[in-house]
């Protein structure tokens, strides 16, 4: 964070009114930076702007960031096409706190999101507006500059005009002196300009992903451009091989009535039916749906507030581990706004809860995905003789892809999930050996992490300090380092793991 400059004096305060009251206006730049500070990455506050454009009736929305050495430092602009603001409607947009009429279907919420979202990233923006027929109006905040609270009403700069022309109708927001960009390149020789847009598209493609399909409820079809490019939906039940289970609506009880819960749960193909189905570029469909590299972490719900989504990935406090055997395992989720407070979600709308009582019912609804999916895995071989040799080549995903699948005993040739798969017949190939090590945690008794490369390292922690004993005993017996795995295998697909974390945490 760059340094603060002090809040240039504000105007004197009126000593005492006749009312015995007195004003006291917050520090303008503090405040600018503590709104800035709720919790937003780059993405989530664009993520923030694009709701407003839904809200505005847009159908295209272009995002553009300036190129690093164009000399006006680090800026980018999200224009929209809807229906702009007229001067009154703009005053109240740059308000902090701004009152507002919500819908049913809104996606604001606080007044805050436009301020809070464009702090987070810029310490100047400015919002140019245009509704159809009239004329272009701006006004912006410096947070530099707000001591007294005046908005910046002086006339743009020629190349502020080009690069934020909202044409006929719509609404740019041009965020300036922004942050460096956060995002690490996810490859080598990408230069983080380019990898930020990259990444950029990507989350806007699932956030978005009803919208860009046109399957937001009442909504048109949106388009979105990132830097020119067009954006490319990609919602968890994209590829055309995911299974659909059947959905279950749940009534939750609120002070204001009745409100319900939309859960489907869903199951992604395993990586052998995509080599099946997409032949050589079956790598780049992996990549698309594991959220290149994600695939692991996305298990779990995905979460949607008015159609868009909100959270992915994880099994809040149902499951706590994020076994790799079950991250075929999706669930979608819609919640209404009307359960805003009985999700506890927050000013960015980043932080969700699930009340306890609902994940008790999603959690069997849950249960038959993540079976599903430990189905397709197919039961682990009883191990072969371990030969005492380093460990075996890699995997079948090239680098930087997602995790390979561990592949022995594959799943069922085709088709829907097996509860029973047999196991094969023909010998599976060599497995890497696994390695064990003690971990600190309270989250699980014993994890298997599987490494790009295939390799297994079995990590045990202190929760049964006789799984710790023993797996010490059997360390350097590669046969018997195997069994145990396999037998600890065995007690996950029945979820024992689960009863002693539940056992622990109530202790
Ligand atoms: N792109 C836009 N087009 C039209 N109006 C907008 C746009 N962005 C913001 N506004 C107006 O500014 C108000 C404040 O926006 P914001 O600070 O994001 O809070 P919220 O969305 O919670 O109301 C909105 O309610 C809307 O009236
Ligand atoms: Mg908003």
């Amino acid at each position: 964070m760059t340094t603060t400059p002090p809040d240039s004096a504000p105007e004197p305060e009126p000593s005492s009114t006749p009312s015995g009251r007195r004003r006291l206006l917050p520090g303008g730049t503090r405040l600018a930076e503590i709104l800035g500070a709720a919790g937003h990455t780059l993405v989530s506050a664009v993520a923030d702007l694009i709701d407003n454009s839904i809200s505005a009736q847009a159908t295209e929305i272009h995002i553009t960031f300036g190129q690093p050495n164009g000399g006006h430092g680090r800026w980018m602009t999200i224009r929209d096409n809807g229906v702009g603001m007229s001067a009154e409607e703009l005053d109240e947009a740059l308000r902090i706190g701004g009152a507002a009429d919500y819908g049913p279907r809104s996606l604001g919420k606080f007044g805050f999101g436009l301020k809070g979202a464009s702090w987070s990233q810029a310490r100047r923006f400015k919002v140019i507006t245009r509704q159809a027929g009239g004329s272009i109006r701006h006004l912006g905040w410096d947070s530099d500059d707000m001591a007294n609270f005046e908005v910046d009403e002086t006339p743009l700069d020629a190349w502020e005009r080009e690069v934020a022309d909202p044409k006929e109708r719509g609404t740019v927001v041009l965020w300036k002196d922004m942050k460096a960009p956060m995002v690490a390149p996810a490859a080598r020789g990408v230069p983080p300009f380019v990898a930020e847009i990259q990444d950029l598209s990507r989350h806007l493609g699932l956030v978005f992903h009803r919208f860009l399909d046109g399957d937001a409820r009442g909504r048109p079809p949106l388009k979105i451009w990132v830097q020119g490019t067009e954006v490319e939906s990609n919602g968890p039940a994209s590829h055309p091989l995911t299974e659909h289970y059947d959905a279950k609506t749940l009534k939750v009880e609120h002070p204001g009535g009745t409100a319900e819960v939309r859960v489907e749960p869903i199951l992604l193909p395993h990586e052998d039916e995509l080599r099946d189905y997409h032949g050589e570029g079956w790598q780049a469909a992996a990549d698309k749906i594991g959220y290149w590299g994600k695939r692991n972490e996305t298990q779990g719900l995905f979460l949607y507030r008015n159609d868009r989504l909100i959270r992915w990935g994880g099994w809040h406090d149902m499951w706590a581990t994020m076994d790799e055997k079950r991250k075929l395992a999706r669930v979608i989720l819609d919640i209404p706004p009307a359960l805003d407070e009985a999700f506890n979600i927050d000013i960015s709308k980043q932080r969700v809860q699930l009340p306890a009582f609902l994940q008790k019912q999603i959690k069997p609804l849950a249960e038959t995905v993540r079976k599903a999916s430990l189905a397709k895995f197919g039961r682990r071989p009883a191990p072969p003789p371990a030969p005492p040799v380093p460990p075996a080549a890699p995997g079948p995903g090239g680098p930087g892809g997602p995790a390979p699948s561990p592949g022995p005993g594959g799943p069922p040739p085709s088709g829907g999930p097996s509860p029973n798969p047999s196991p094969p017949s023909a010998p599976p190939p060599p497995t890497p050996q696994v390695v064990f090590r003690r971990v600190t945690s309270t989250k699980f008794a014993w994890q298997l992490v599987e490494g790009l490369t295939g390799e297994r390292t079995l990590q045990v922690s202190g929760l049964s300090p006789a799984l710790g004993e023993l797996a010490d005993a059997v360390a350097s017996d590669p046969v018997a380092r195997e069994a145990l795995v396999a037998f600890l295998e065995d007690l996950d697909r029945v979820d024992a793991q689960q009863a002693l974390i539940d056992d622990a945490a109530g202790a």
